[in-house]
């Protein structure tokens, strides 16, 4: 069970992996200092005595946080991902400690958005394989296969984040956009939903995927769909490398069923910059590969920087776990004037109502009281008058369950 109050000159900050230093100013501008930065993971045995006295820990994706590396971090208040995935912690742990994680899911959907709208233009003009070969000393002008975007209808499969916004750029270049979601999606602009999957894929010049990688996704884009997809389209891939069946794609770029790709996800990416990409669509020139850098500019990381580290401020200051992946959501306003006790217990029946009799007992007077529950963990917060705080949260600590308290003056 660990107990914290906030003084923001103690609370130990531990920023890993070379987290842009946007994250660093945002934590500095609210008057924590007590920063340790490192530009990359560090081996576990400086990790673990790193983290032994760290309240906020900030990763990239190396750092992997188990259930054992938590047991030598016994003040950790939460985790910041400054990345999309989070696959690198142990979410479950994670909760059952108390500990709520933090992403920025949205920090670099724009970047995206951009790198697909500029492979759909320079596809419609067949610039990669005429650049290709101009790289050779063969000269291709020619105007065969070589299209405008304006009044090209280009279908969204997936109109999430950076599906919409795929659509709205597009729509400035004079293209019709129409969509394809398994939920009811808001059309924005003059967007309109395709009828079906295969309607969208027999009527698009440009297809371009913004799915999750889901079962339903997997091989989405497959022989059949292929089959759909009108002569001469142009197929782009920046969602996840499950989604388009590599050997269908080569097949139809074979049989120059489709005249172009854009490919920045696969099914089996090098784990490093130094393994070799291997993949059977190297061979064809009209086929943009990149190696998963849609989201990689400066903007995005410095988007990231920013995005995390407000939501673990918000966290330490105010106790808001809004938009956490593993934890009850609570969005709280400020508590101006008033003590916040912030309760963290193992879910099960009755624990608000003895918070609640401890609260009378001491005859505290509650002036909110916000409570947010999954199957694992309650969360409780509760605003009440400073002078009696202090007494009340030395026995709210004492509560069977109680997995974590704070003390937010
Ligand atoms: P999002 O969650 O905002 O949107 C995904 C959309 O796909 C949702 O509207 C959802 O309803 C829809 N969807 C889910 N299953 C579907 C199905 N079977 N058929 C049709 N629609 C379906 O996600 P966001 O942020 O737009 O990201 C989209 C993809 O882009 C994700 O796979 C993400 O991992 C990937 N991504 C890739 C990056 C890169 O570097 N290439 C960077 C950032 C995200």
């Amino acid at each position: 069970m660990q107990t914290e109050s906030l003084d923001k000159n103690k609370i130990k900050i531990v920023l890993l992996e070379g987290i842009h230093p946007s994250a660093e100013k945002v934590f500095r501008d609210d008057g924590y200092n007590n920063i340790i930065t490192a530009p990359k993971s560090l081996p576990e045995a400086e990790l673990k005595s790193t983290l032994s006295d760290a309240h906020f820990l900030g990763i990239r994706s190396r750092t992997q946080v188990t259930a054992e590396l938590l047991e030598h971090a016994p003040k950790l208040n939460a985790i910041g991902c400054f990345c999309i995935g989070t696959n690198q912690v142990d979410l479950t742990a994670t909760k059952i400690k108390g500990i709520p994680v933090f992403n920025a899911p949205f920090a670099n959907t724009r970047s995206v958005a951009e790198l697909v709208l500029a492979e759909l233009i320079l596809l419609l003009r067949g610039v990669p394989q005429k650049s290709a070969a101009a790289h050779r000393g063969e000269w291709q002008k020619s105007a065969t296969n070589s299209y405008e975007t304006r009044g090209k209808t280009l279908g969204i499969v997936g109109y999430g984040h950076i599906g919409t916004q795929v659509g709205i750029l597009a729509e400035s270049l004079g293209m019709q956009v129409q969509y394809f979601d398994i939920e009811n999606k808001l059309a924005l602009g003059n967007a309109r939903p395709a009828d079906s999957y295969q309607q969208l894929l027999s009527t698009s010049d440009v297809v371009s995927f913004h799915v999750p990688e889901t079962p339903e996704t997997k091989n989405m884009m497959d022989k059949t769909a292929f089959e759909h997809l009108k002569e001469g389209a142009i197929l782009i891939n920046a969602s996840r490398g499950t989604v388009v069946d590599i050997e269908s794609l080569s097949l139809a770029l074979s049989n120059q069923k489709i005249l172009g790709a854009a490919i920045d996800v696969f099914p089996n990416e090098p784990k490093s910059n130094q393994e070799e990409f291997l993949s059977p669509l190297r061979e064809f020139d009209n086929v943009i590969l990149t190696p998963h850098i849609g989201g990689s500019t400066k903007e995005a990381q410095a988007n990231i920087g920013i995005e995390v580290s407000e939501k673990l401020v918000k966290y330490s200051n105010n106790g808001s776990t809004l938009s956490s992946v593993n934890f009850p959501e609570a969005a709280l306003p400020s508590h101006a004037g008033k003590h916040r006790i912030c309760h963290i217990h193992k879910n099960a029946p009755g624990v608000l109502a003895k918070i609640n009799e401890v609260f009378s007992s001491k005859s505290v007077n509650i002036s909110a009281q916000y409570l947010q529950t999954d199957e694992a963990v309650g969360y409780v917060v509760t605003d009440i008058d400073q002078t009696s705080s202090d007494k009340a949260f030395e026995v709210l600590r004492q509560i069977p369950g109680t997995i974590r308290t704070r003390i937010l003056y």
